[in-house]
């Protein structure tokens, strides 16, 4: 079984670049949510306890892999020096059952993330978009930088962060040769004049990071900090002008900005799970002046996504550690008996 260390990640990374990993992870998404339909899927279950959430995300294709990670979200982590989000993930063969990779998740968590606000800003954003607005500069913020990048030209960014060192940190690693860096003093002012606006901030709690009255014709959401039970970043009022699209209605009316809406209203609301847009069903943007929303939690189909690229380039550049984590015995049903043998070997 292959494990794959932050260190084997980073060498991974190295070899392939980070921009054509990010690249192909895009295609990748758009592939497996084009296949919406041949996954068994269902929301995540989760944890609730005190002062953060544990969840484990499983999903299966009928083709290959059954995936799983397992993540949380413990937003008062960095004052003890521990982040916010970390993960772990493992990749199956359906044929078998047989685990083939075990890989750590954090980085991968905030690559598939960042690609996939790529994917739904590329269906969802004007074309000439070039003002990001990234409100909380932690951990996610470059990474989303970097996916923005992807899909528009962006020329200026606007941030804020309540904690100033966070926004010190982003200044010195986000490239000010290519855009012009705006440092603002508040969520209002990184939002004037903005094309996009990307809310990556950790509270647990419903807290209005972005205000209605801020939020102007032809403008679009990426809002990633609302993503469990109890825990959003958007004034409501802003909900019903915006044209909605959710990654899996099921699991994003627990823990999206919809969860505050009655089910008929949220419904009525939602215009569309991401897949339809990708498969075509259904349109992104339509005119100038919509407003849209991505309303993402995070889906277990992006953690597949991820490992499997992961998985396929490690096999590639024949990256990551071969461990035994399952027996490898002759004889299959002999567990036992492999046993005494190791036992009696000095
Ligand atoms: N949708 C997804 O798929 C997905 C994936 C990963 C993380 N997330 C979520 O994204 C959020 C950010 O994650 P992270 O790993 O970057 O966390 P982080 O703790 O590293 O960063 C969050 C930042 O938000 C800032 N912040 C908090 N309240 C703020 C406010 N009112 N205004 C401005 N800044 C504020 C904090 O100071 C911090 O710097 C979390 O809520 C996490 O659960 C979502």
């Amino acid at each position: 079984m292959k494990i794959i260390s932050v260190e084997s990640l980073v060498r991974l990374l190295s070899h392939h670049g980070v921009d054509n990993f990010m690249k192909d992870l895009v295609g990748s998404l758009k592939r497996d949510f084009g296949r919406w339909q041949s996954f068994t899927k269902m929301p995540r279950p989760a944890m609730h306890v005190s002062g953060g959430v544990l969840e484990l995300m499983p999903i299966c294709d009928n083709e290959l892999y059954y995936t799983f990670k397992y993540v949380n979200c413990h937003p008062r982590n960095p004052l003890i020096g521990k982040q916010t989000v970390v993960a772990t993930g493992q990749l199956s063969a359906i044929d078998t059952g047989y685990p083939l990779m075990f890989s750590e998740m954090t980085i991968l968590t905030a690559l598939r993330t960042a690609a996939t606000s790529a994917l739904a800003t590329d269906l969802m954003a004007r074309k000439k978009s070039h003002t990001l607005a990234i409100i909380g500069t932690g951990t996610q913020s470059e990474f989303q930088v970097r996916g923005m990048q992807l899909v528009r030209e962006i020329k200026e960014i606007r941030y804020f962060d309540i904690d100033a060192a966070a926004m010190d940190k982003f200044e010195k690693n986000i490239d000010d040769k290519d855009q012009k860096l705006v440092r603002c003093k508040n969520a209002l002012e990184a939002t004037k004049g903005a094309d996009i606006i990307t809310v990556c901030t950790a509270s647990k709690a419903h807290v209005e990071v972005l205000k209605n009255d801020w939020i102007k014709s032809g403008m679009h959401i990426n809002a990633l900090g609302g993503d469990t039970v109890g825990k959003t970043e958007l004034e409501q009022n802003i909900l019903p002008r915006c044209k909605i699209v959710v990654e899996y209605f099921d699991q994003s009316y627990m823990e999206g900005e919809i969860q505050r809406l009655e089910k008929t209203e949220a419904e009525k609301l939602v215009y569309a799970e991401l897949y339809e847009l990708v498969s075509g069903r259904k349109k992104g943007r339509e005119n100038d002046r919509q407003i849209t929303l991505f309303d993402s939690v995070g889906i277990a189909l992006e953690d597949y996504s991820v490992l499997r690229l992961t998985y396929e380039l490690a096999e590639k550049y024949k990256i990551g550690e071969e461990l035994n984590l399952t027996p490898v015995i002759k004889n299959p049903k002999d567990l036992f008996g492999s046993l005494m043998l190791e036992y009696s070997t000095p």
